[in-house]
């Protein structure tokens, strides 16, 4: 009896233990596609792939509604790798067309969709290039006082104090020979433009029991500086499909550096990580593409033991592309979200973007546009915006980076090598991640909301001379090259001590429609943008009881927006207490004739805000006349913290919608009928082509298709009601489903989120005619994308002299391999 359980326990061991490693791909033999399954149908999934003659992988990482599976690659591969010839997607066609009525085909039905997973994705890192100036100049800045006033910090710092540094090192204990380099930690030229952070660790507070993962080019675990922080546990390699993230091309050094800035270990080597006792594990995915299957597994990747994923990467910013995570990649991040440590959300840091001199904008990328990830931008030395660094409405917090010729001085690969070369918002995120870790290391029990919340609060204003700081209703600026200001490790430690948890969050959503895309009026040459395209979504009191919405966090807006030329449009968002969120800025180089199809703006300016009142989308389209555009229909998304009081089960209520459009043309208003959508719809289920945080998706939901999800597109009655000036709609809402977290506790009710699901007839006008190709160029200094070589740059070292990669899937970090690396000095 007893053999026979040991064996058993031993079995469940091996198994345990084998599904614990990822199975290594071999996309040089095989193909794979991934099955969705809305109904997590385990099953199924096997079935279909036996009906498909292929080998059944399991599941897709932590994804339950999503399977792997594979066939041997067919010799005669250039046919094959064409979808349509493609056997297996034709023979999943084909079983889906069948008739339902057989027990294979109940297999089929539960699947959803089959895609194919072939590398091709490759990210781009966020290290800049630096300029020929920037390498030549020594890092000193002349005018360091007076810019310290110009930012208004304070005249005495602890620094002043003679013998105060070198106390402070002994007191701590720091011996690494690079530490004195490392301004980001303690900045004794402009003082006060630093992390704050020996305070922090004189409470003994050093990160000890967190890990940070870096999803990277590779880790050097081998480093004298990162071996004893180093988690293997945590670590894979997606690239090479092997256990340890070793750096194998020339320029795998940027997840090394990366980690260095977090958890460097104290010693003797280089010098100190934010939170020197964190443990850092790799997860290689930058250094070839990756496919949708590995990126997925890879954002979830040991989720229960890696809390924070330090994400320096995104799609490129050459200020010309909208991109975001789709599918079940997409589904990967919210399942971190809701599942991931131990379902207090995993933690995603996620930098701003390099592409500021292009007019990038990080609105426009998927990852840090999202609500889900906390996006950091860059500060520089001087606490001035570097000109590299994103501005948007969905930027948190900065940090410190490269600018104003000084970089940031951390590991490198190599035993014990340091670089003083790393920058760009790249360098910025870590840092951020670092600080997270030490607040976690007191808090394990803050969610994701917790932590950005506390970001909210207690970041430090910088650059106050700088014209975009605006005074919030909430007594907090806000800043969108900046978000709420700087990191500050002491005060976002202090506060997290005493930190309530919040109570877990809920979602109204509010669509406008229309039966006809409305015309944006061409305003080029006019400074006037009173006649700008406007519409106004009112949201009661009623509303807000409805859904529980007790403290605003998070407003999204869903839109769909044709345009001739994409980079002519800015979007703002005004609020209730004419707060002004820039969701779109004008980009000189999108001459994309895609427009917005369904893309969600995210936007944290209004945190706090009480929501009650007018929400007015004002979308300006101020260049290129013969360019012109239209607004197909927009949404209202409010997310926040839930009420105590509120009662999910409560009967629903109804609630008239007030919308008005000040487009000469009379609004035909359509009468929506809405429900609320149960916390079961998956973001993905009926839009796994749109981007990130379509309109209609909730958020903290469990990624179960509901019959109510599926029948979202279904048609609906549309009655025009009222004359266009002030037109009631008539939103009904019923049931819904809300989680409560408990506090300390780990009890999962259901999901949270609430949405009212906009049903709508198709458009009457759907008919949208390709723009013409003339004149797309006219006016723009394409030379600018010329390669460049940094000794050509001419203009002062603000501008970027990176050379820009023609494709917009390969990185602009390239030759950044010329960042000097140097030794320590003995
Ligand atoms: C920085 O930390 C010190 C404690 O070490 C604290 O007294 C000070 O207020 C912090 N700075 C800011 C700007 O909060
Ligand atoms: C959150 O974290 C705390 C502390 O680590 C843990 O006890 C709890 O189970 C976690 N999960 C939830 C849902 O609270
Ligand atoms: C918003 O601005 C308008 C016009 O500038 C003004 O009439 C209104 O009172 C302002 N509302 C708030 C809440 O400040
Ligand atoms: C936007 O979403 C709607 C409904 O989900 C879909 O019919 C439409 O084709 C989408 N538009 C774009 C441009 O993707
Ligand atoms: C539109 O309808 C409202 C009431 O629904 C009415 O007060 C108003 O006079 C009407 N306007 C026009 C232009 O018909």
């Amino acid at each position: 009896m007893v053999r026979i359980s040991l064996i058993a326990i031993l079995a469940v061991g091996l198994q345990l233990s084998a599904a614990s490693q990822p199975v290594p791909r071999n996309y040089a033999e095989r193909l794979y596609y991934t099955l969705h399954s809305p109904s997590e149908d385990f099953e199924a999934a096997k079935h279909t792939a036996q009906l498909l003659n292929a080998r059944f992988e399991g599941y897709v990482g932590e994804l339950k509604n999503h399977f792997l599976i594979s066939v041997d690659r067919p010799s005669i591969s250039a046919r094959s790798e064409v979808d349509e010839h493609d056997h297996t997607l034709t023979a999943f066609k084909a079983l889906k067309a069948q008739k339902l009525d057989k027990r294979g085909d109940v297999s089929v039905r539960a699947i959803s969709s089959i895609e194919k997973q072939v590398p091709r994705r490759k990210l781009v890192k966020r290290a800049p290039i630096e300029t020929y100036e920037e390498r030549q100049d020594p890092p000193v800045s002349e005018n360091a006082d007076e810019e310290q006033k110009a930012n208004g910090k304070k005249i005495t710092w602890w620094l002043d104090e003679p013998g105060a540094y070198l106390a402070m090192k002994k007191e701590l204990g720091i011996k690494d020979v690079g530490f004195d380099n490392q301004w980001h930690l303690v900045n004794r030229e402009q003082q006060g433009n630093d992390l704050n952070i020996t305070g922090v660790w004189k409470q003994g507070i050093t990160g000890e029991g967190v890990v940070v993962v870096l999803l990277d080019d590779g880790l050097d675990y081998e480093s004298d500086d990162l071996k004893d922080n180093f988690y293997a546990e945590g670590s894979y390699d997606f690239n090479d499909h092997t256990p340890l993230p070793k750096p194998r091309l020339i320029d795998d050094n940027h997840g090394t550096r990366c980690a260095g800035e977090i958890a460097a270990v104290k010693n003797e080597v280089c010098g100190m990580g934010v939170a020197y006792n964190a443990k850092v594990a790799g997860v290689r995915i930058l250094s070839a593409e990756i496919s949708d299957a590995d990126e997925a597994e890879a954002l979830n990747y040991k989720y229960q033991e890696n809390d924070i994923y330090s994400c320096s990467w995104g799609p490129p910013d050459n200020g010309e592309v909208v991109d975001a995570p789709k599918g079940l990649v997409y589904d990967a991040i919210v399942n971190g979200i809701n599942n991931g440590r131990n379902g207090n959300g995993s933690i995603f840091v996620f930098a701003s973007g390099n592409g500021g001199s292009y007019d990038d904008n990080c609105n426009f990328d998927g990852y840090t546009n999202s609500m889900y990830t906390i996006t950091v931008g860059a500060v520089d030395r001087l606490g001035k915006h570097p000109y590299y660094s994103e501005r948007c409405s969905a930027q948190l917090v900065v940090t410190y980076s490269s600018g104003s010729a000084s970089r940031i001085y951390t590991t490198d690969v190599g035993k014990q090598s340091c670089t003083d070369g790393h920058g760009g918002t790249s360098a910025a995120a870590p840092l951020a991640a670092g600080v997270f870790a030490l607040v976690l290391s007191i808090r394990p029990d803050l969610s994701w909301r917790d932590m950005q919340y506390l970001c909210v609060k207690t970041a430090v204003q910088v650059a106050l001379d700088d014209d975009d700081w605006t005074t919030l209703p909430s007594g907090r600026k806000f800043n969108h090259r900046f978000g709420y200001g700087s990191l500050d490790a002491y005060r976002i430690v202090e506060e997290a001590k005493t930190h309530v948890n919040l109570r877990p969050q809920t979602h109204l959503a509010i669509p406008h429609l229309t039966k006809k895309p409305q015309p944006i009026p061409d305003l080029t040459g006019q400074d006037d943008h009173s006649k700008a395209f406007i519409s106004t979504i009112n949201v009661t009191p009623e509303m807000a009881k409805g859904v529980g919405l007790s403290r605003l966090e998070h407003v999204t807006i869903g839109v769909d927006i044709q345009h001739e030329r994409r980079g002519d449009l800015e979007i703002l968002l005004e609020s209730p207490h004419n707060v002004t969120s820039q969701l779109a800025a004008r980009r000189r180089f999108d001459t994309s004739t895609d427009g917005f199809g369904n893309w969600t703006f995210m936007t944290v300016k209004h945190w706090d805000e009480d929501p009650i009142g007018d929400w007015t989308l004002r979308v300006i389209d101020a260049y290129n006349p013969e360019q012109t555009g239209s607004v197909v229909h927009w949404t209202l998304n409010l997310w926040g913290e839930v009420a105590e009081d509120f009662d999910p089960n409560a009967q629903p209520i109804e609630t008239p919608v007030e919308t008005s459009s000040t487009v000469e043309e009379p609004v035909e208003t359509t009468t929506a009928s809405s429900e609320i959508e149960t916390a079961s719809a998956s973001p993905s289920d009926s839009t796994s082509s749109s981007p990130i945080e379509s309109g209609t998706s909730t958020p903290a939901a469990d990624p179960i298709q509901t019959p109510g999800a599926e029948h979202a597109d279904e048609e609906l009655e549309v009655s025009p009601v009222g004359n266009g000036t002030n037109v009631p709609e008539h939103i009904v809402s019923s049931g819904s489903t809300i989680a409560y977290i408990a506090v300390g506790s780990a009890l999962i009710l259901a999901a949270a989120g609430i949405a009212y699901v906009a049903k709508r007839k198709s458009w009457a006008d759907k008919g949208y005619k390709e723009p013409p190709m003339s004149n797309r160029t006219e006016g723009y200094e394409f030379d600018l994308f010329a390669d460049d070589d940094d000794s050509e740059a001419e203009e002062d070292n603000e501008d970027d002299t990176g050379s820009h990669a023609t494709s917009p899937m390969l990185g602009r970090d390239k030759g950044k391999g010329k960042m000097v690396a140097s030794e320590p000095e003995d």
